[in-house]
């Protein structure tokens, strides 16, 4: 079955990026030249993704407003004869049909996805972490959603990290099945190292069954007193298991400074318009480190 729908959880407080997400979504901070979400759209897009579900809260509107057309601006850049710009302001708001819901309470990624139950229906469909750009030739939600319709399980995108990393994300419990595909039958989130099955853990993507809402319905609230989507994907992967796909592309974490710093070092790098200037200063400062 074709994967057609996704839902990108973007409520989040991002405490990890204060003050710059006090006012500002961290979904919105900008790479380069595009906020964070939009690359998120765009991978939706390129992965066959139709119809998307973006859930916002409190603050959040300049989301919407991103996705939206901006007649006067539009006018003002034909006017100037800025017709690239014109091109890429328009383009924006085709990438998919896009619609919002809210989270009135910020109660955890569970808690979002749940936010997302009549807008999904009964079909399986994609998450894309609101605040996890990947880029990379092949995008990883069609990495995953090919592997949804071989397997016919939920799919998670997977990779491997460091002990310390992986207690503050989750970690998998699994074998091989082919070339960077696993089998999944059980999970934790953000284990102690005693409680440790692997050192692969779930970042920014999966394909999901619409059962996934009657398990988040069932499950207890968890780690840090939040409805976890790990927990409900665990139920589902000691149910019937899961498939994980160790993805192809480079992560940043829009979600902590680092990962931001990262993703405008190596996106500016590659950028047509910044590349060799940027490249340029780069060399004059590296000495000095
Ligand atoms: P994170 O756990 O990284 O987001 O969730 P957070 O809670 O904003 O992070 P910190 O720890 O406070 O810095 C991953 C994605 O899920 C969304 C976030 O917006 C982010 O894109 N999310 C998280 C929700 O939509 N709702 C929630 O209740 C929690």
């Amino acid at each position: 079955m074709k994967i057609k729908k996704a839902v990108i959880p973007a409520a989040g407080l991002g405490t990890r990026v204060l003050p710059a997400s006090k006012a500002m979504p961290k979904e919105m901070l900008s790479i380069v030249d595009k906020p964070a979400i939009q690359y998120i759209v765009e991978e939706a897009a390129k992965s066959g993704i139709e119809d998307i579900l973006i859930i916002t809260s409190r603050g959040k509107t300049t989301v919407e407003d991103h996705f939206d057309r901006s007649p006067e601006l539009e006018k003002r850049l034909l006017d100037a004869g800025k017709i690239d710009v014109y091109n890429q302001i328009v383009d924006i708001t085709k990438l998919a049909n896009i619609t919002y819901t809210r989270q009135h309470e910020v109660k955890g990624l569970g808690h979002a996805i749940l936010c997302a139950k009549a807008f999904v229906g009964d079909e399986p469909f994609a998450v894309l972490y609101g605040d996890d750009v990947i880029l990379g030739e092949n995008p990883v939600c069609k990495q995953l959603c090919d592997a949804y319709e071989k397997y016919g399980l939920g799919v998670v995108g997977i990779k491997e990290v460091t002990l310390e990393q992986i207690q503050k994300y989750s970690s998998m419990k699994l074998e091989a099945l082919g070339e960077k595909q696993y089998k999944i039958t059980d999970m934790i989130e953000k284990p102690r190292p005693e409680q440790v099955f692997s050192l692969f853990s779930i970042l920014g993507r999966c394909v999901l069954p619409p059962r996934i809402f009657s398990i988040l319905e069932s499950i207890p609230y968890g780690y840090g007193g939040e409805l976890q989507l790990t927990d409900a994907m665990k139920v589902l992967a000691q149910e019937e298991g899961m498939i994980g796909v160790d993805f192809d592309g480079r992560r940043y974490d829009m979600g902590s400074k680092l990962g931001i710093l990262e993703a405008i070092v190596e996106v500016g790098l590659s950028h047509p318009e910044t590349g060799e200037g940027f490249r340029k200063y780069l060399k004059t400062i590296v000495d000095q480190l």
